[in-house]
C-alpha cells in the first residue's frame, strides 16, 4: 500500500503563522505536525509516501527530506492551487498507479494510530474505507451516515443540519476505484473537488464503502485553539530527558524534556513541557502544557499552555497563557517607556490583554 499525505492548502485558519510557514510545519510538542503525521503513516506499513505540497513546498522538503533516514521514500507532488482533496488524488495519479493507498491529511493528529483500520482494509478490501469519530458539533466536517454493519449510506461535506454525529477523520483507505469517482465529480460550492463527494459517488454507484470508528484522541491542528489543544495532548506522551543545565535555584516537576544547550536559571518548569535546544529560561515559571522552541529567551515570565516558536524572546510580560508566539517574535516590557503599550504587530495577529492592563 502507498500513502498520499496532503500538505498543501492556504492555512487561513492558522494565520498569521501560515503567512510565513506552511501550517503543517507548526510545531506540536516541538516537532512539526507533519512529522507526527508521517510517523503515523509509516506505522501503517506503507512502501512509498507521496506528499502533496503547495506554496510552502520548499520549506516542507527542507524539514522532512526524502525519507532516506526512515527507509520509506518520499516523493513531493506540487499542487499549484488548493483545489480540493479529490484534486490531490488526480494530481497523484501516476505516483499512485493502480495500487491501494491511504490518504492522510497533513494536519490530522491521531496519536493512538489507525493500524487496526489498515489491517481491516487490507483483509476485506472494500472499494473505500473511511475513519469516523463521534463529535458534538459535526458541522465543520464531512459527516457520514452508516447502516448497522458499518456500511456507509450517505456522506455530506459540512452539512448545516447534520444527520449523524460521525465526522470524517482525515484518513481514508482507497482501492483504485477512487480514480473513476474523482473524475466524475464537480467542484463544490467552495470551489473545491471534495473527497467526500467522490466517496458519495462511490456509494451512489453501488460500491462498497465501509467506515471504522476511531475513539482515540483526534484533532485537526489547523486552527490556533486546536494546535494548542494538540500540544497539551502530545506533551503528555513525551519521556522526560535532560540534556541542558539547571541551576540549584531551579526546579523541574513532572514530565519535562530539556534539550541540549538549554540553561534554566532561578526558574520552575512544570511538566508536561519541553524546552528546545539552546533556549535560556531565567526567573520564570514555564508550564504545564508548554513547548518552547530552539534558541528562545524567556525572562521573568509565567508561561502556561503555550507554544513558543524558534528564536522568540519573552521578557517581563506575565502571566501568559494559551499563547502562540511566532518565530523570532519579541514580546516584552519597553526599555524606557513604562506608561504605555507599544505594538508592532503583523497582519491577522490577535492580541488579548488582561482586562486590568
Ligand atoms: C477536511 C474534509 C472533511 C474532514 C476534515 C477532517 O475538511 O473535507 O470532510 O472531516 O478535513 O479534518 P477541511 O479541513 O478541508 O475543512
Amino acid at each position: 500500500m502507498k500513502a498520499l499525505v496532503l500538505s498543501g492548502g492556504s492555512g487561513t485558519r492558522l494565520r498569521p503563522f501560515s503567512y510565513s510557514m506552511p501550517k503543517q510545519l507548526i510545531p506540536i510538542a516541538n516537532k512539526p505536525v507533519l512529522e507526527h503525521v508521517l510517523e503515523g503513516v509509516r506505522d501503517l506499513g506503507v512502501t512509498d509516501i507521496g506528499v502533496i505540497v503547495g506554496d510552502g513546498g520548499q520549506q516542507i522538503a527542507e524539514v522532512i527530506g526524502d525519507g532516506s533516514d526512515t527507509g520509506v521514500p518520499i516523493t513531493y507532488i506540487p499542487q499549484e492551487e488548493p483545489l480540493g482533496l479529490a484534486h490531490c488524488v488526480t494530481l497523484a495519479r501516476s505516483f499512485l498507479g493502480d495500487d491501494d493507498f491511504v490518504m492522510y491529511l497533513g494536519d490530522n493528529l491521531l496519536p493512538e494510530g489507525v493500524t487496526t483500520v489498515a489491517e481491516d482494509f487490507a483483509e476485506h478490501r472494500p472499494e473505500a474505507q473511511i475513519v469516523v469519530h463521534k463529535v458534538t458539533d459535526p458541522r465543520a466536517f464531512g459527516v457520514a451516515e452508516l447502516d448497522a454493519e458499518g456500511r456507509v449510506e450517505r456522506l455530506v461535506e459540512k452539512p448545516r443540519e447534520p444527520r449523524s454525529d460521525l465526522a470524517l477523520v482525515g484518513v481514508y483507505f482507497f482501492t483504485p476505484a477512487i480514480h473513476e469517482a474523482v473524475a466524475a465529480i464537480e467542484p463544490s460550492a467552495r470551489g473545491e473537488l471534495e473527497i467526500t463527494d467522490a466517496l458519495q459517488w462511490l456509494v451512489a454507484n453501488g460500491h462498497d464503502v465501509r467506515a471504522s470508528e476511531y475513539d482515540g484522541y483526534w484533532k485537526d491542528a489547523g486552527r490556533v485553539e486546536d494546535a494548542l489543544a494538540c500540544n497539551r495532548q502530545l506533551l503528555e506522551t513525551l519521556k522526560p530527558s535532560m540534556a541542558g543545565e539547571v541551576d540549584t535555584n531551579s526546579r523541574l516537576d513532572g514530565t519535562v524534556v530539556v534539550e541540549a544547550g538549554v540553561r534554566i536559571v532561578r526558574s520552575t518548569v512544570e511538566g508536561p513541557a519541553v524546552i528546545g535546544a539552546g533556549s535560556v529560561i531565567e526567573d520564570s515559571h514555564i508550564g504545564p502544557g508548554t513547548s518552547i522552541g530552539r534558541d528562545c529567551v524567556v525572562h521573568r515570565t509565567r508561561l502556561t499552555d503555550s507554544i513558543v516558536l524558534d528564536g522568540a524572546e519573552i521578557r517581563d510580560v506575565t502571566p501568559l497563557r494559551n499563547s502562540i508566539i511566532g518565530r523570532a517574535a519579541h514580546v516584552g516590557a519597553g526599555e524606557q517607556e513604562t506608561t504605555h503599550h507599544r505594538l508592532i504587530v503583523g497582519d491577522d495577529t490577535r492580541i488579548e490583554v488582561a482586562a486590568s492592563c
